[in-house]
């Protein structure tokens, strides 16, 4: 389980077994010691590896299972597992390494991992890391127990001024998710009216759509995260050509994938730390749930309950619930599959940040394949860009801007409205796709920028109806 693993280059859990070691080691050599020196030569070339092109490394061990830039790392070898336990006892949940990182640092992370435990008590982890020297490397929620350790706290649905009608279909999700929370059952009328409402107001404005592409600094809980997945769907859906009537069938059925959650406490669905087999199997079980609680309804489309079943299955055959090897989810499954982690990754999370829509197609792309559809992620990717309509970016020649068109055929290449270092705007719109007279492109866009405290007012930037879209 290292450089072979055919998922991704840098094994996580090498560098975890590294970090784990160089603790150890600390604690029984004195500074110094040869030992340590080749312990953490080991470990600065596995992180150096994985940093040198600019990404920073982000582990984290979520419900017990180790997560590599957000995308779970399977791996049920015992010894792993014992390595898992044993961070977790350890207090290590989530490790952060950004590009720049020296070997000193990590040398003063795995003293200071060595001392925690020694001496639980103490400052704030920002406060001994940043005496330490160490600014390349954080540990997030880390110590379950220990209310030092906060998770952040992310507000529970979108900020600032939203699209009239997406505000109008989050609320209204809302109330219909809260009746089948409260017992009462769903109502087939309800749920048609909101799907026109999808499909005939939200995905026509541009606005809506940036809200749902860009990254999204909130905590989406089940109904922002639904209508989101069901925009996302839509998108996907009418890319690879389905008609008319099966997009309603697909935007419907994405609504509802995961109504199943309705019935697992609101503390487990939230919990960012590691779950116990119980609490896992809770929240596994919002796939049967789910089926469950859609098979009842009169009216609804026959395949509702079947993606509510199998959005969480991989095309080769893996993921939950067990249905039996061989067996693929149904084509509308498999594009709410890939719609819901690009969802989950540019969402925030009490346990990471909101991954930019850039690496979040990356992270789609190393996951072809296994867990979602390569054909339908190519078609994703291609259709909402690495730089999504309502994104805010910078350019090589520092410039900021609001992605306000995409440029067809050329991903890396929006139409930006420039804003000054306010974000104040519009001051103009720039195509990055031109050239100068050699062919070269004239800019590039550098980044995703996250807006200063969430607020970004894409509804000055982009209009509520597409132009010729
Ligand atoms: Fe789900
Ligand atoms: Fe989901």
């Amino acid at each position: 389980m290292t450089a072979d693993t055919p998922t991704t280059a840098t094994s996580p859990l090498a560098v975890l077994k590294g970090l784990a070691g160089l603790r150890r080691l600390t604690g029984m050599y004195p500074a110094g010691h040869p030992q340590i020196a080749q312990k953490l030569a080991e470990l600065d070339d596995l992180v150096q590896q994985h940093v040198q092109g600019g990404h920073p490394l982000r582990i984290d061990v979520i419900h017990g299972e180790v997560h590599l830039d957000g995308v779970s790392f399977r791996d049920d070898s015992q010894a792993n597992g014992q390595l898992v336990g044993e961070l977790a006892d350890l207090g290590v949940h989530s490790l952060h390494i950004r590009p720049g990182v020296v070997r000193a640092e990590l040398q003063a992370v795995a003293e200071y991992l060595w001392q925690l435990k020694e001496r639980p008590g103490g400052e704030p982890v920002e406060t001994e890391l940043a005496r330490r020297q160490v600014v390349h490397v954080s540990l997030g929620r880390i110590v379950e127990l220990d209310t030092r350790w906060k998770a952040q706290a992310w507000p529970d649905a979108p900020a600032g001024p939203l699209d009239p009608a997406y505000a109008e279909s989050l609320l209204r999700t809302q109330q219909a998710f809260d009746t089948v929370a409260s017992g009462r059952p769903l109502d087939a009328l309800t749920v048609r009216d909101l799907v026109q409402l999808l499909i005939g107001r939200v995905a026509r404005s541009h606005a809506a759509l940036g809200q749902i592409l860009a990254v999204k600094q909130y905590e989406n809980l089940t109904y922002c995260h639904s209508v989101n997945v069901s925009m996302l769907s839509l998108l996907l859906g009418r890319r690879v050509g389905l008609s008319d009537d099966t997009v309603t069938a697909l935007v419907e059925a994405a609504l509802l994938h995961d109504i199943g959650k309705t019935r697992v406490p609101l503390e487990i669905v939230k919990k960012p730390g590691a779950l116990d087999k119980r609490e896992r199997k809770l929240i596994e079980a919002h796939t049967v749930f789910g089926a469950e609680i859609l098979v009842e309804v009169q009216g609804l489309r026959p395949l509702t309950p079947t993606v509510a079943l199998e959005h969480h299955r991989g095309v080769r055959g893996g993921g939950y619930p067990d249905l039996g090897q061989g067996v693929a989810p149904h084509p509308l499954s498999q594009i709410v599959s890939v719609a819901d982690v690009y969802e989950a990754l540019t969402g925030a999370r009490s346990y990471q940040d909101p991954t930019p829509p850039e690496q979040a197609c990356l992270v789609l792309a190393r996951i072809a394949g296994e867990q979602l559809n390569t054909a339908l992620v190519k078609a994703f990717v291609d259709t909402i860009t690495f730089f999504p309509l309502g994104s805010l970016v910078r350019t090589d020649r520092g410039e900021t801007g609001v992605v306000v068109r995409t440029t067809p055929g050329d991903p890396l290449h929006p139409v930006l409205s420039l804003v000054d270092d306010d974000v104040e705007g519009p001051l103009g719109h720039v195509d990055t796709s031109a050239r100068d007279g050699s062919g070269a492109y004239l800019r590039h866009i550098v980044e995703t920028r996250r807006p200063q405290d969430g607020a970004l007012d894409l509804t000055r930037f982009l209009g509520p109806a597409p132009a010729g879209a």
